[in-house]
């Protein structure tokens, strides 16, 4: 079986095109499927932003479903570590993932530090007419490291986790995100508050219908 799909070229496979589309779903779900990406920082507020929009969107009668990095490394990246190409596959396949949700007319919540700008790009690339839809949490290290909700700082300070992000791997920030969330004097948003920012975005770019 292996040596039968290693030997067909990407010539000889054909797309097949399906008599429900893209178009007909979202009718169906009366919204527009797109991805909300959402980067930062460990301890940054992404599952947590992932959660209370996920709840937001649902009580609004809206389906949207949630890839969160730590819960994919359980299953379909449970094959990866840490290491730049890992990371950079890890993102990968949550990007088309994703895609394949948004095309289903979900809004796809996709929460992952994905601490590479290159990579996050090729994910936009993947996505059309602007349904990809970033967003930075832009908190500061000394908070997120003051959070530490999974003591994972600490063990990264003391040298024990290596290639941890913000400490000794990089994290680039996005230059041109659509919604960047920000503290304040060092106050962070409300989980909702945020939540409501991204909410917002998505009513005034029509991907909520009614
Ligand atoms: N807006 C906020 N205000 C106050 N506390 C927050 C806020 N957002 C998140 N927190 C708290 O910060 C901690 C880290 O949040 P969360 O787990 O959502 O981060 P994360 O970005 O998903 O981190 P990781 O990348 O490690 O999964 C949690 O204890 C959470 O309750
Ligand atoms: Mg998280």
């Amino acid at each position: 079986m292996n040596s039968l799909i290693s030997n067909l070229g990407s010539s000889n496979i054909f797309w097949h095109d399906c008599p429900v589309e893209k178009a007909d779903r979202q009718k169906l779900l009366k919204q527009k499927g797109c991805v909300v990406w959402i980067t930062g920082l460990s301890g940054s507020g992404k599952s947590t932003l992932a959660c209370t929009l996920g709840r937001e969107l649902h009580s609004r009668g809206k389906l949207s479903y949630i890839l969160d990095g730590d819960n994919l490394r359980h299953g379909l990246n449970k094959d990866l570590g840490f290491k730049a190409e890992d990371r950079a596959e890890n993102i990968r396949r949550v990007g088309e993932v994703a895609k394949l949700f948004a095309d289903a007319g979900l809004i796809c919540i996709a929460s992952l530090i994905s601490p590479y700008r290159k990579d996050r790009d090729a994910c936009r690339a993947l996505l059309p007419d602007a349904s990809f839809i970033e967003v930075f949490m832009n908190i500061s290290l000394e908070i997120c490291e003051a959070r530490d909700a999974k003591g994972l700082y600490r063990l990264a300070r003391a040298g024990k986790i290596k290639g941890f992000t913000g400490i000794d791997d990089p994290y680039e920030p996005p230059v041109n995100s659509e919604i960047e969330i920000k503290e304040k004097d060092g106050i962070c948003p409300t989980p909702i508050a945020m939540a409501g920012e991204v909410v917002s975005y998505l009513e005034e770019k029509g991907y909520l219908l009614d």
